[in-house]
């Protein structure tokens, strides 16, 4: 029976790459989404009857309902949920906007609780699906001037980690993928920046101000990231928990977590005389 797959964001990046392949596959359907109609537009080379365009701002509520009635209408079910869709925010924690910074959160973290409570329901009465949520290479190792961003990540991963958890009875599979920075439009038009203020942080302030030139030089490849994304949810049994992709979130996440593991190590008695 043919797969639907349900992926938020595929105007660009990720998103666009991983609608690409997905749209290709035989026996496969593609419910795409975006906020602009025009940004779907490249899906119109594919096979109609395979692809469905639905416009969704994944903070609002209706859009995200309406996703979701979308793809059972048309196919019955959602098999694979990729909660892509996702911001940046670059600035000291000090310097941070916390009106930018809550509009990260409601994109990052409960635009991706909405779309997976959404999608739920039809998983659970299938006994099956898979849930793919875009975290970051920075929920597994922290950057300055990216402490917000790593936090709206680091609730991904918690979320992700419990939420597996819950319904791994049920038939259902949830992947954290951490991709290091990679040539999307992410660190440009889905990122927002604060003016550096404070001479005491002004040795970020370089990094602050280009960081959308720095997408030039980003290693990740994007087309490279969705397809592993891609063979991982349709080869891998049991599929990952956590794919790091690239490098940075290899090499950096590993030291960062191998030092947490010392550390943690280090004071046991501590840890454990708290207990009565
Ligand atoms: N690129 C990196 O270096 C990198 C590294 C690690 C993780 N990530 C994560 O990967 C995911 C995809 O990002 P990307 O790198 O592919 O960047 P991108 O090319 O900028 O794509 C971001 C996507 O998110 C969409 N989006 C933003 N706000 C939205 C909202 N309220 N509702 C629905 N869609 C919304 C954008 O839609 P519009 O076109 O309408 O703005 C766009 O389709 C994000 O979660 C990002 O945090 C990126």
């Amino acid at each position: 029976m043919a797969k639907t797959w349900l992926i938020t964001g595929t105007s660009s990046g990720f998103g666009k790459a991983l609608a690409t392949i997905v749209a290709q596959q035989p026996d496969t359907n593609l419910v795409a989404t975006a906020r602009k109609t025009q940004d779907l537009d490249y899906l119109d080379q594919f096979t109609a009857a395979h692809v469905e365009k639905v416009l969704v701002d994944v903070t609002q509520p209706a859009d995200v309902e309406r996703a979701v009635q979308v793809a059972q209408q048309k196919f019955g079910t959602v098999d694979v949920l990729v909660n892509n869709a996702g911001l940046g925010y670059f600035a000291t924690i000090e310097e941070s906007d916390m009106q930018q910074v809550r509009h990260m959160f409601e994109v990052n973290v409960f635009g991706l609780a909405a779309m997976t409570k959404a999608v739920l329901p039809l998983m659970r009465a299938q006994k099956a699906g898979v849930i793919v949520n875009l975290s970051s290479a920075l929920a597994l190792t922290t950057l300055p001037t990216m402490g917000f961003y790593s936090a709206t990540k680091y609730a991904v991963e918690g979320y992700t980690d419990t939420l597996r958890q819950e319904v791994a009875d049920l038939g259902i599979q949830v992947m954290a993928v951490e991709p290091s920075g990679a040539r999307t439009d992410w660190s440009g038009r889905s990122s927002a920046k604060a003016v550096p203020t404070l001479a005491d942080y002004q040795q970020f302030s370089e990094s602050v101000e280009h960081v959308a030139d720095s997408v030039h030089d980003a290693p990740g490849a994007p087309q490279k990231i969705a397809q592993a994304i891609y063979d991982q949810v349709t080869q891998a049994d049991p599929l990952p928990q956590h794919l790091p992709l690239g490098q940075f979130a290899y090499e950096g996440g590993l030291k960062n977590l191998t030092q947490l593991v010392t550390e943690i190590k280090s004071r046991q008695d501590i840890s454990l005389a708290t207990d009565d």
